[in-house]
């Protein structure tokens, strides 16, 4: 087990045997069970299976302090993910903090569609481009899953960029990431075999930006400030000009956007144009590709 510092984390004189131990800490917040077990492992280093094999060891101060102060922020609604610093994602742990969006468990399918579409295109060493990266969750996935591809992420936030570089590195994933706004950032670049995209769409002023996870997250990542279609409307009309001759382009988008944004990829002169359902059955992903290449 790893621990946070050197030792045992309740080893102490006999003042320390008074301290609260492992159970009474578990038993003492109003938190769901597993989310408390969730902190306290955050805050000693330590696995669950060690929380149960040790909870009658007293506990620290310092540990004791730093437990109750994050037990505070999540009862205030603080998401998990920040909190604890990382989430799963595509089955890789990647770190988050505040100023970068948590990817999301129904983002996986536009991973596994965008990785489907290699499969079938089945050329060497395709180019991938990510836009609006984020931690890096779908570029490193993608890069991972498929070593060979040339994979390229942007994002406008520069915090962003630094997280998704740390996840690249610590999970040993190829990518190069660009900053700048959408398709500006990729002066000098070649072109693409496929664009994926997950951008801001939630429609500014949309009661949900004020409730839950959201609240703290950062508002860049979410609304486009603006209807919800724009950001996705300006990736569909851009994209073309960033594509190699029948390259694909692929984004997610909100619960009730599936039909406007599969006009704008028509509009835009894709072909192929489809919409892909999420584990709840809702249609998440939509994509479609250049018209003049092979099908
Ligand atoms: C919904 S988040 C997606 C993050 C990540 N791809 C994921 O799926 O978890 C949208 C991302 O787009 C970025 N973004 C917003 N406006 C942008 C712009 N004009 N150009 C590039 N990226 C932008 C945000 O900073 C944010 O990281």
């Amino acid at each position: 087990m790893k621990m946070k510092t050197d030792g045992h984390p309740g080893a102490g004189d006999s003042r320390e045997a008074a301290s609260p131990t492992v159970r009474d800490l578990l038993g003492s917040s109003s938190l769901p069970r597993l989310e408390t077990q969730m902190l306290l492992q955050h805050v000693l280093g330590a696995s669950r299976a060690w929380l149960i094999a040790h909870d009658t060891d007293p506990l620290d101060a310092a540990h004791v302090r730093e437990f109750e102060a994050l037990c505070a922020r999540r009862l205030e609604g603080e998401p998990m993910a920040y909190l604890v610093g990382r989430r799963e994602f595509m089955g890789h742990g990647f770190a988050v903090e505040p100023g970068v969006l948590i990817p999301r468990p129904e983002t996986e399918l536009l991973v596994e569609t965008a990785l489907g579409e290699l499969a079938r295109r089945g050329r060497d060493r395709p180019r991938v481009l990510d836009l609006g990266t984020g931690s890096g969750a779908i570029a490193i996935s993608l890069a991972l899953a498929q070593p060979d591809a040339e994979v390229v992420a942007t994002d406008l936030s520069e915090a962003a960029l630094g997280v998704a570089r740390r996840n690249a590195q610590a999970l040993g994933a190829r990518v190069e990431f660009l900053p700048g706004s959408w398709f500006q950032a990729l002066e000098g670049q070649r072109p693409f075999d496929l664009i994926v995209s997950n951008p801001p769409y939630i429609q500014d002023g949309d009661p949900h930006l004020a409730r839950g996870d959201l609240r703290f997250e950062p508002a860049g990542a979410l609304t486009d400030g603006a209807d919800g279609l724009s950001a996705l409307a300006h990736i569909a009309v851009q994209a073309p000009q960033w594509l190699a001759p029948g390259g694909g382009l692929w984004m997610e988008h909100g619960y009730d956007q599936a039909a406007d944004v599969r006009r704008l990829l028509l509009e835009a002169g894709f072909g192929r144009v489809d919409s892909l359902r999420d584990l709840a059955g809702i249609e998440r992903v939509s994509g479609g590709t250049l018209k003049d290449g092979p099908k």
